[in-house]
């Protein structure tokens, strides 16, 4: 395009307008998220908190949260965020205590925070159990996080199959464990199928060997609290579940906070302290960084608090409501069009959907093509099971009646044409 040269920098600057223009062009083949046809990756709870966020944003674009003398009122948002995220994952109502020794920090998203968790138990087995080689014990339905922590801190993974309604297996995990085992995950819920494990189970198998265990709520943690309060959820997923050492909670996803924000809690300060990493050991003098990134972006941790205070209880509340009610209008239209199924019992407004596993039904990713050429709505496709995958949110709940009808149509065209994709790709990620 006139004046932008493709990867060359351009040997004179050119006119913002014109660079926002060219972006404007750049982005016309990416996914609409905000007509609600996009079912992954964004969060929506509407225009005004959209504005928000980026305001809020825009204020921090060029401040760094490495250095937080430098900055204090970073410091103190990201104390606030820690301190309000204690109390929504149950910190005060903790067996023992009321929660005053939690502690906890902010991460850049869910995959940082897993990595964190595993980490610190890895850190933990060593100094308190001399553990070489430690693993950890999770259900094939935890996120694919744990296998990059694994890889980047050589602790096992011992993945154990989920049960048939995709929950952890606690008796299968339990006999997955040994002397070198440092860390029992659990999911609320998983990514997947949007299942909550048995949490009070997995914990007490790790309160019974002294050993860890972290609850990966990056997807619940800003949600699971409200569809509690509205009585749409009643398991115990949370940090007063007794033998819960770890939680980690995405503000970035049910939080509706712009991406980069992601919040992990221990259950004291102890096993908080194995976190941060400190030198002095280079020139540079005394280093010190509570994760994995050194200079840190302020924007994410400035839309975060901004958006938790805008938003607040009856905020959060109304939201949770909408997209439980998005989510059932969908999941009832699922179980009641013949062919159509959902994977495992899912608890929240996540799920796994496709064509029944028995009897006649459409081909799952034909019926993911078929809903992208319709409707323009698009499921990231997972297997095994073929599936298309969910993430109901807020701006869901005025196309779910859209969606339905799209569903039954395309069904229909389906069932009858025997059709079926071409492509078998389930890549979720960047490949
Ligand atoms: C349960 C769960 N854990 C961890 C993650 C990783 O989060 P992020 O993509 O923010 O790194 C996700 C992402 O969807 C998730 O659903």
């Amino acid at each position: 395009m006139d004046g932008f040269p493709d990867n060359r920098l351009p040997a004179h600057g050119l006119d913002a307008d014109a660079v926002l223009d060219r972006m404007e062009v750049l982005r016309a083949d990416d996914r609409d998220w905000r007509g609600g046809r996009v079912f992954s990756l964004v969060y929506n709870a509407g225009d005004d908190v959209l504005d928000l966020l980026e305001r809020a944003s825009n204020l921090y674009s060029a401040e760094n949260a490495l250095n937080t003398m430098v900055f204090p009122s970073l410091g103190w948002m990201q104390n606030d965020i820690v301190t309000i995220t204690t109390g929504l994952l149950g910190a005060d109502r903790m067996p023992g205590d009321e929660g005053g020794g939690v502690g906890g920090f902010l991460t850049s998203g869910g995959t940082e925070s897993l990595l964190q968790a595993t980490k610190t138990a890895r850190d933990w087995g060593r100094a308190e159990r001399g553990t070489g080689r430690p693993n950890m014990v999770l259900a094939t339905s935890a996120h694919a996080a744990f296998e990059k922590a694994s890889h980047y801190f050589d602790v096992e993974s011992r993945r154990v199959p989920v049960r048939g309604d995709f929950a952890a297996d606690v008796d299968a995990m339990a006999d997955a464990m040994d002397d070198d085992t440092v860390l029992v995950v659990g999911s609320a819920p998983s990514y997947p199928q949007g299942v909550i494990d048995p949490i009070p189970e997995l914990a007490g198998l790790a309160a019974e060997r002294g050993i860890l265990c972290h609850v990966d709520a990056c997807l619940g943690g800003f949600i699971l609290p409200f569809l509690g309060r509205l009585g749409h959820v009643t398991k115990a997923w949370d940090l007063a579940v007794p033998g819960v050492s770890s939680i980690s909670a995405d503000l970035h996803k049910y939080g509706y906070a712009s991406k980069g924000v992601s919040v992990i809690l221990y259950r004291d300060r102890a096993l908080a302290g194995l976190q941060p990493f400190i030198t002095t050991n280079w020139l540079g003098g005394l280093y010190g960084s509570p994760s994995m990134a050194g200079t840190r972006p302020a924007g994410p941790i400035a839309a975060g608090w901004a958006v938790l205070h805008y938003l607040g209880e009856d905020g959060y509340l109304r939201l949770a409501e909408d997209a439980h009610q998005a989510a059932t209008a969908i999941k009832s239209a699922i179980v009641r069009i013949p062919g159509l199924a959902i994977r495992g019992a899912p608890d929240a407004t996540v799920f796994a959907f496709g064509g029944a596993l028995e009897g006649a039904a459409p081909d799952t990713f034909a019926l993911g093509d078929a809903l992208a050429e319709r409707g323009g709505w698009f499921f990231d496709r997972q297997s095994p099971p073929d599936s298309l995958h969910a993430t109901v949110h807020a701006g869901h709940r005025a196309v779910a009646d859209q969606l339905v009808a799209d569903l039954d149509a395309v069904t229909g065209e389906l069932l009858s044409s025997g059709a079926r994709a071409k492509d078998r790709g389930t890549t979720y990620g960047t490949i």
